[in-house]
């Protein structure tokens, strides 16, 4: 059993949030992509930032592995989806919303290679030592062109031990620079808004272009 299954099984999801996250709905806009762009959505849990997405316009492509995660978003949206059967896991659809139950480095959307995708939470929820292979498979499963919004964390590694693991602005450009173009789209130093035993920790929104 991963950490993950053993934090859903315990109803441990602090990370999951009750409304809309304000880095999707105030950057969306910029990657100025079209409404019927299909959007893939990395380790997505049961976030409601997929139903923003699909209002829209959006055909949304979620990817989580745990089964908790993927029946508590249907469950919570009242909805009872269609399931088809994938080889590398299963696919569960109800109007424009799309969720693979699949480990995010086996799975092969039908709709895959995406324009988009967003990423709250998803990097910064993988060790340091899954990065390479996260944003190769991000890479293979895009289009040249293709946009994406990505929300993460930095503080000092050694003061806390992830998940979220900090990613700081050189792991960023040592990542995504060879596949994709980087542009920060926002800073937000959260010392001081919230009261935290880091002595530094901070939000950054990027937006990135595949190569
Ligand atoms: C920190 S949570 C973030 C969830 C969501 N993005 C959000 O903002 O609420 C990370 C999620 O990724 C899932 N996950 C972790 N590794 C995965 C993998 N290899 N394949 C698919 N899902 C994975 C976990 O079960 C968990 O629900």
């Amino acid at each position: 059993m991963s950490i993950w299954h053993q934090r859903w099984a315990e109803g441990r999801i602090g990370f999951h949030r009750s409304l809309t996250n304000p880095a999707l709905t105030d950057h969306w806009s910029k990657l100025q992509l079209d409404p019927s762009t299909h959007v893939l959505v990395p380790l997505c849990g049961k976030s409601l930032d997929m139903h923003w997405l699909a209002q829209q316009g959006h055909i949304v492509n979620g990817v989580e592995f745990v089964e908790k995660a993927v029946t508590e978003f249907f469950d919570d949206w009242s909805r009872t989806p269609q399931k088809t059967v994938r080889k590398f896991g299963e696919k569960f659809s109800a109007e424009n919303i799309n969720m693979y139950l699949a480990d995010f480095f086996k799975v092969q959307p039908d709709d895959a290679p995406f324009s988009a995708w967003y990423d709250r939470a998803a990097l910064v929820a993988l060790p340091p030592s899954m990065r390479k292979q996260y944003v190769e498979q991000l890479r293979d499963l895009t289009l040249p062109g293709a946009k994406g919004l990505m929300v993460t964390f930095d503080y000092p590694k050694e003061e806390m031990k992830g998940p979220p693991f900090a990613l700081s602005d050189e792991d960023v450009e040592l990542f995504f620079e060879p596949f994709f173009d980087i542009e920060r789209l926002q800073f937000t130093d959260l010392k001081e808004e919230e009261d935290s035993e880091l002595s530094r920790c901070s939000l950054s929104v990027f937006m990135l272009k595949r190569h």
